[in-house]
């Protein structure tokens, strides 16, 4: 038994799996995987770091169980089989560390990104009164950061999403419990299914937000019956042994939302389904920037008294969340036995330490989290978290991980306006990159009055590019030609491209075209080199 906080050391087991101790992480979203929803380098060091810190659980953020619920570029992704890798890679390096790994499997409903979007009741974010969530976001970011969300958003958030038929809502069901199986053979030992903050079930358990008229909607049983089929579906796929979590919502802290009456049936509910845990937390999007929210929410352990409330109704372990920023705080939460484990998001992202700091009694060193919300703001705005409290080295490599991961140096355009400088450009490219077989290379080109005359001398400077490139050693796969329509201008299109695609490097020849569009050219250069943001440019003479 542990001399200075009993509780806090003493081992669980959930099923089959055993917990060294009752900390846990709760899920926090970093924005760290690549683009392609793929794990990166930078996502296995972070779990990696607060698995060797000593919590008894992990539960790996927001993981997609279908490209319609991404609400970010950059989440990691379960929807296919190619995602197995990385997430393997991540499951094991968590359970090195004798660290139970639990992956927290999301479709975002309305908040999700991209072309073809699901939600109960095709409710958009402009109905949603988000409470200045993102202005306040916003203020964090510099002004070509802004632009860059913005423009963004308006393009990720163009339409209604699509309400749900039932057809949809079987196919989405069944998304959610592939996602599982693949966690399963990934090597996780455990699901977590987001049910909080305002994603897919609750917009069908919310009272103001479901407005169907069918078998989902209305009464609290047509409103749970979303959520349950899921769980359901989701054990039924993984098979007893292979317990499955909750992220639970135990109130939306919202004249007529989900309120911790319905909650708490709902809870009993879970319960007899045999859910391995309920994760119980309180408020959504809407919610969290009212100002008496925010103001609970500053407050140590501000949803506990969630927790016990909903510990009361059922049979399975509980965790709570929420500012528990001492291991004093903890043991007594657990003493008291307002719940059953104690869940540290911002805490371990703080310090990942925590629990090793506790163990040892040096918990004087524990770096407390502040609650000063820059690591939300970031997500929230789609840029990856970090933490205003880190030391300097720390700050600094997770910002050139980051960076790798975000922009890669590897991923090259070349700016290709059919000029002879673009492809003086292009050949000093294939001179520095000679044998190269690690970098993929795109040759852009922005449709011009001038280069829609002469479409056939564009392809052929463009076939010129690729073949010195080629001939340098650059093997033919990692070369890709775009040509793209002029939407803003050249420059505008370029560096809109840069932000898109996540381009690490860009090259541009200092002029153009022609005689009389030197000087414009020339100022699309200076636009680029001025205006981008965690990107190389190469302006080539
Ligand atoms: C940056 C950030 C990202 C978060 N991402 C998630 C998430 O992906 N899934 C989730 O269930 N909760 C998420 N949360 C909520 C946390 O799990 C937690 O409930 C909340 O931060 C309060 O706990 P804390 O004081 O220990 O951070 C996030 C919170 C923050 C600050």
């Amino acid at each position: 038994m542990h001399n200075k906080f009993p509780h806090l050391f003493e081992s669980y087991k959930i099923n089959s799996v055993s917990l060294k101790n009752r900390i846990t992480m709760a899920p926090l979203f970093t924005a760290y995987a690549h683009k392609d929803g793929t794990v990166s380098s930078l996502t296995l060091e972070h779990y990696k770091e607060i698995a060797e810190g000593g919590a008894g659980m992990i539960v790996v953020a927001n993981a997609i169980v279908d490209e319609s619920g991404s609400v970010s570029k950059h989440s990691i992704r379960v929807d296919d089989d190619r995602f197995l890798p990385g997430l393997s890679r991540l499951a094991d390096i968590i359970k090195k560390e004798d660290v139970a790994a639990v992956l927290q499997i999301n479709h975002g409903g309305h908040f999700a990104q991209g072309r073809k979007t699901f939600s109960p009741s095709s409710v958009s974010l402009s109905d949603l009164d988000l409470g200045g969530l993102y202005k306040t976001a916003l203020k964090s970011l510099d002004f070509q950061q802004q632009l860059a969300v913005l423009s963004e958003a308006i393009q990720q958030h163009p339409k209604r999403p699509k309400k749900m038929t039932e057809d949809d809502i079987k196919y989405i069901v069944s998304a959610y419990a592939q996602a599982a199986v693949r966690a399963k053979k990934a090597g996780f030992d455990m699901v977590e299914i987001h049910g909080a903050t305002g994603y897919l079930p609750v917009q069908f358990l919310s009272p103001r937000i479901n407005n169907r008229k069918d078998q989902y909607g209305g009464n609290l049983e047509n409103r749970m019956r979303f959520p349950l089929e899921l769980v359901r579906a989701v054990k039924d796929a993984v098979g007893n042994d292979f317990p499955v979590g909750y992220r639970f919502l135990a109130e939306e802290w919202i004249e007529e939302g989900f309120s911790l009456n319905e909650a708490k049936i709902f809870a009993q509910r879970l319960s007899a389904l045999h859910i391995a845990y309920l994760s119980v937390t309180g408020g959504t999007y809407e919610s969290f920037s009212v100002p008496e929210i925010k103001e609970k929410s500053h407050e140590l352990g501000y949803m506990v008294y969630l927790a016990g409330n909903i510990k009361e109704m059922v049979d399975v372990p509980v965790i709570t969340t929420g500012r528990i920023t001492a291991p004093q705080l903890a043991e007594e939460i657990l003493r008291e036995k307002k719940a059953d484990f104690i869940g540290l998001a911002r805490p371990l992202f703080v310090d990942p330490k925590w629990p090793k700091k506790a163990y040892e009694g040096k918990d004087e060193d524990i770096v407390p989290c502040k609650n000063c919300g820059a690591c939300f703001q970031l997500v929230v705005s789609d840029r990856p978290a970090l933490c205003a409290q880190w030391g300097k080295s720390k700050l600094i490599k997770r910002k050139t991980m980051i960076k790798e991961v975000h922009n890669p140096r590897k991923k090259i355009l070349i700016a290709m306006d059919g000029s002879e400088n673009a492809t003086i450009a292009a050949a000093y490219a294939a001179d520095i990159l000679t044998n190269r077989t690690d970098v993929t290379i795109t040759l852009f080109h922005i449709k011009t009055d001038e280069s829609i005359k002469d479409e056939s001398g564009i392809k052929e400077m463009m076939d010129i590019a690729r073949s010195i490139l080629i001939k340098a050693g650059i093997p033919e796969k990692s070369i890709n030609v775009e040509i793209r329509q002029k939407k803003a201008g050249m420059g505008n299109d370029i560096l809109n491209e840069i932000i898109e695609a996540g381009y690490g490097t860009v090259v541009v020849g200092r002029r153009g075209v022609s005689r009389a569009n030197q000087l414009l050219f020339g100022s699309v250069s200076n636009k680029i080199v001025q205006n981008t943001k965690d990107c190389t440019v190469w302006v080539v003479e």
